[in-house]
Parts: structure tokens; sequence; C-alpha cells
């Protein structure tokens, strides 16, 4: 196993240290470089920098693999369930029958926010998006948990990591009635968390709300599906604004923030709205045809990923459970699944989606879900900010608790102009 990799600059040669992960490419480190050298690297988009050291989730694009603490996501949603996920990326193991048990008390104790939040709520115009009243509501939380917000204490930041994940659902169910004109429900802590969910969003006070157990087993496996995926850009906003020492509701809401652009957590919706513009299968050709121009700027949503060359091992279980959905309720006829259905097959025997390796990602799948299961388009990204809120919690856990944690301070090629001497206004042509 090679231990070193040389660097020559003219006459110079600087020996840099290769560190070994588990599984996965190795690392140059270059901590030192700017110190030996006085050179920087330049990797914007990070393609080829490693941006800390983590053991909760590896992923191999090439081969679609995924892995939380070492586990398959297949064997995860399928055999597991969203809470016991978050257990094993908060603790590093699955926890025992007893350990789940104390975990999920602790977590529906807290699924209730403080009753002045509602009225926090009446701030927002009604049509607002609701990843908006998420940064809001979310960053807000830390003006109402004074007493999880000192990340100097271990016990503190538990409370407020437990706080987070049983918090999220209802405020992202508050966003969505407030949305559209209905009470707000109060969680249930005899459901599952799932089931809550699709409780505090579908129930109304006048008629009893029935759980449809295939829509709860599809609703918790579209968050176990999201609850992480190593250093994404979300991920690592939280990190940057986490090193500086910002409390851990802070953090989050900055994450959420980062989630909402079309090019991370947005693209479900995008994906949902470009089936809508697409219309009818016999427009898909002009759309494939916009994709593959380079003078058009438009890319077919739920396409392609920065990470995976290979098909998303997320999308074939949210494929499986779009169909599970779709049976469930009967829908056969719908106009957006028949283009979303057409569209897969025509990408996936394209050659210049083949060459580019742009598969379905898991967003392409969600999206159909998300609306079969009754949600709104402006609601897929609020509802990937709930199943991430763990992976989020996690990582800053992880680096709050790295001995070694800096403030993250990247530096920059500087272009502009060098430095020149000021001119008073009645001097300047
Ligand atoms: N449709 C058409 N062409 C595409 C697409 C697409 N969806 N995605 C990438 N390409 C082309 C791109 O034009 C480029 O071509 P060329 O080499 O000729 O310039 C090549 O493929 C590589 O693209 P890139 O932009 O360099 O790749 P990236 O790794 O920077 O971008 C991505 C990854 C996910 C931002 C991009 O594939 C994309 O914009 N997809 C659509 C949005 C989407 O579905 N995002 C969800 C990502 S998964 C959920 C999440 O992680 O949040």
């Amino acid at each position: 196993m090679t231990d070193s990799a040389k660097l020559s600059l003219g006459a110079k040669e600087t020996e840099l240290k290769l560190r070994h992960g588990t599984i996965g490419p190795d690392v140059v480190d270059i901590a030192a470089l700017y110190k030996d050298t006085g050179l920087f690297t330049y990797d914007p988009g990070f393609t080829s920098t490693a941006s800390c050291e983590s053991k909760i989730t590896f992923i191999d694009g090439d081969e679609g693999v995924l892995l939380h603490r070492g586990y398959p996501i297949d064997q995860l949603a399928e055999r597991g369930n969203f809470l016991e996920t978050c257990y094993l990326l908060l603790y590093g193991e699955l926890p025992t029958a007893a350990e789940m048990g104390d975990f999920s008390y602790r977590v529906t104790r807290h699924t209730m926010v403080h009753e002045q939040m509602s009225r926090f709520y009446t701030g927002f115009r009604r049509d607002a998006h609701p990843m908006a009243v998420m940064v809001g509501s979310v960053g807000a939380l830390s003006a109402f948990y004074h007493d999880s917000t000192d990340i100097a204490d271990p016990h503190q930041r538990m409370v407020a990591s437990i706080r987070m994940i049983a918090k999220t659902p209802t405020l992202a169910a508050m966003a969505y009635k407030y949305h559209i004109g209905q009470p707000f429900v109060y969680p249930r802590n005899d459901l599952s968390y799932a089931e809550n969910f699709l409780h505090m969003c579908f129930a109304v006070p006048c008629e009893p709300y029935q759980i449809n157990p295939v829509l709860a087993r599809a609703m918790d496996r579209i968050f176990t599906l999201h609850a992480d995926h190593e250093q994404n850009a979300s991920t690592s906003t939280v990190r940057l604004a986490g090193s500086s020492g910002a409390n851990p509701f802070a953090c989050i809401a900055a994450g959420i923030a980062c989630l909402w652009g079309p090019a991370h957590g947005g693209a479900n919706e995008a994906a949902l709205n470009m089936l809508a513009e697409i219309g009818s299968k016999d427009r898909i050709p002009e759309f494939i045809a916009r994709a593959k121009d380079k003078n058009d700027p438009f890319r077919l949503m739920g396409f392609g990923h920065r990470v995976y060359k290979n098909y998303d091992p997320r999308a074939k279980i949210m494929q499986q459970t779009c169909h599970e959905v779709l049976t469930e309720l009967g829908i056969k006829d719908d106009p957006l699944l028949e283009v979303a259905m057409e569209l897969e097959q025509i990408a996936l025997h394209d050659p210049y989606f083949i060459e580019k390796k742009l598969y379905p990602n898991v967003d392409f799948y969600s999206g159909i879900t998300l609306k079969a299961l009754g949600f709104p388009t402006e609601m897929f990204t609020v509802l990937f900010a709930v199943a991430r809120t763990v992976g989020w919690i996690a990582q800053w856990k992880e680096m709050i608790e790295d001995p070694h944690q800096r403030i993250g301070r990247p530096r920059q090629l500087y272009t502009g102009a060098a430095q020149r001497d000021y001119t008073p206004v009645e001097a300047r042509g």
C-alpha cells in the first residue's frame, strides 16, 4: 500500500501523506501544502475534495452503492424503518429492542412544538412557499428552546437532536396546513413516525382519519431513503455553519435553505413540474432534444447525479414503492405518470444519456409517489428536509465531537484587480 504521493514543483519535491479509509478512494492529505509550498489547491464544486473524515455514510457512485454505518440502504428501507435508521445514523449501531423502545419514546415525547409557534406561522403569507416557512420556523426553534443550544454540552446536543427529529414533521405539517387554510393538527404519539406525519397533514377535525398501511409504509420508505447522503451540498452547509459554533437549530435551517435549490432537494418538485410541462407522451422527443442541445439550458429534472454514475440504489426501491402506491390507490391512467414511464424508458435507451451515465435519480420517482399520496408539489422538498434532518444532525454531531474540528474556511484563486490607489470621485474619468 502506498503511503505518500510526491508533488514536484520545479526542483523542489514535496511529500504528501496518503490517508486510507475503510473502503473508497484514499485521500492525499494536503493540510500542510500551503505551509510547505505557498500553494492552494483549486477544486470548485469539490469534485476531488474530501472535506472531512466521517464514519456515517459511504457511497460508491460507480457501483451504485449506498451504506449507512455499513448497512446497505435497500436492506434498511425494506427490512427496517425510518426511526431505526435515525438511531443507526446517530449512534452508529442498530438498536436492541430496549434501545429502540427508549429512542421511540424520547422522539414521540418531543413531537409537539411550543404553542407560540402557531402564532409565529400566522405572520407568513398564506401563499408563502412552505420551504420558506421551514427555513424560518426551524431557525426560530433556537428562539424557543434555549435549554438545548449550548453545543459544548453533550446532553444539550442530544436533546436538540431528538427535538429536531421529532419536531420537523410537526413544523412541516403545519406549513402545509397553513398553506391550504386548514387548522393545525396536533401530533398523535400512539402512531408511528410516518403514520403521525400523514395524520398531521391529512386529518381534519370534522371526521376521523384512517391510516392506510400501504401509504404509511411508502412514507416511511421515502423518509428512510432520504435520511442521509454523505457530504452533499446541504450537509456540507450544515457542517460549515456548525463549524463556527452556531447552534444546531440555526445550522439545520441553513441546510434547509441549501436543500431548496432545484439542483439539490428541489429536484423532485422540478421533475413533477417538468412532467406537467411536457404534458403528453408525443411531446417527449422535443424535450429530449432540448436536454441534449448544448445551447439550451434545459435539463431533464430527476436525471443525473454528481456521484452516481450508475443506477441510484435509492431510485430502485423508490420505483417499486411508487408502483405499490399507485396500485393501492388504483391510479392507472394518470397522464403525468404515463409521461414519466415513457421518459424513463427513452432516457435509459438513448445514447446521450447512456454515454453520460444519466440515470433516473431518487427524486424522479419520489415526486410521482408524493403526488399520488396527495401532497402538492411545493411540499416535496419539505418532505425531503424532514427526512434529511437526522442526517444533518448526525453529521453535525460527528463534527462537533471531533477533537480536530476547526472552523471551515476555504481559500480562493483571486482573479480581481491588483492593489491600486483610491481616486476622489471628481478625478475619475
Ligand atoms: N439532463 C441533460 N443533460 C444533463 C443532465 C440532465 N439532467 N445532467 C447532466 N447532464 C449533462 C451535462 O449537460 C453535462 O454535459 P457535457 O459534459 O456535454 O457538458 C454532463 O451531463 C455532466 O453534467 P454536470 O452538470 O457536469 O454534472 P454535475 O455532476 O455537476 O451535476 C446534477 C449533477 C444532479 C446537478 C445534474 O445531473 C442535474 O442538473 N440534474 C437535474 C437535476 C436533478 O435531478 N437533481 C437531483 C439530484 S439527486 C438529489 C440530490 O442529491 O439532491
